[in-house]
């Protein structure tokens, strides 16, 4: 019985397009459902193309009204009754009433070394502090933001002429190997975090 996935987006979607195409053959999960909250991500599409089906919860009308919006969302997705959430650049913050029950079931990719730099900007900010390394992580959610235990990392070093456009797109290649190595390993019921370098 393979474990069943539901994955939010926002934007392109290029992660959630590799957690797509690595569910296939002896993988333990299969997607079976594409949220956004935007009718414009670019992601939808490919979703589609691949026979996944779609979901657009737009949060704009809702106003700032986190919890009928999260309500929506929970409405919007049990139908397809997912064992497992990934976001995969979902760019809303969710609550504690949206994230509690699915705890354990939920994971989050992250541009960064967490717990460094959580939130926005996190290749610019390790550039200004003069870091070596930047990456990129996978962690279970929790109700605070880019916490909660970490699943796996990439580290990716810093080059000298790196501007933060640089870093970003050598971190998304890693992102994209990063992330459905460790959804893998989750949906078989795995939690020891998996290390990487670039
Ligand atoms: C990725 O860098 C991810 O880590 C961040 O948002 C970006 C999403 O890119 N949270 P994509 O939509 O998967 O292409």
């Amino acid at each position: 019985m393979h474990k069943k996935v539901a994955i939010f987006i926002s934007g392109g979607g290029s992660n959630m397009v590799k957690l797509v195409d690595s569910m296939t053959g002896d993988h333990p999960a299969r997607p079976v459902v594409v949220l956004a909250n935007s009718a414009d991500a670019g992601g939808l599409k490919h979703a589609a193309d691949r026979g996944v089906a779609t979901e657009v919860v737009d949060h704009r009308p809702f106003n700032g009204d986190r919890a009928a919006f999260e309500a929506a969302l929970q409405a919007t997705i049990a139908p397809y009754e997912a064992d497992i959430l990934c976001l995969a650049g979902f760019m809303r913050v969710l609550t504690a009433d949206f994230v509690t029950p699915w705890a354990g079931r939920m994971l989050n990719i992250h541009p960064s070394l967490l717990p460094k730099y959580k939130g926005l900007h996190t290749h610019q900010r390790a550039l200004d502090a003069g870091d070596t390394h930047a990456g990129c992580t996978v962690h279970e959610v929790t109700a605070a933001l880019d916490d909660g235990p970490i699943l796996g990392q990439v580290r990716v070093p810093i080059l000298p002429s790196d501007t933060a456009d640089d870093l970003a797109a050598r971190v998304l290649v890693q992102e994209h190997i990063l992330y459905p190595a460790v959804l893998r390993h989750f949906a078989a019921g795995q939690r020891t975090p998996l290390e990487f370098s670039e």
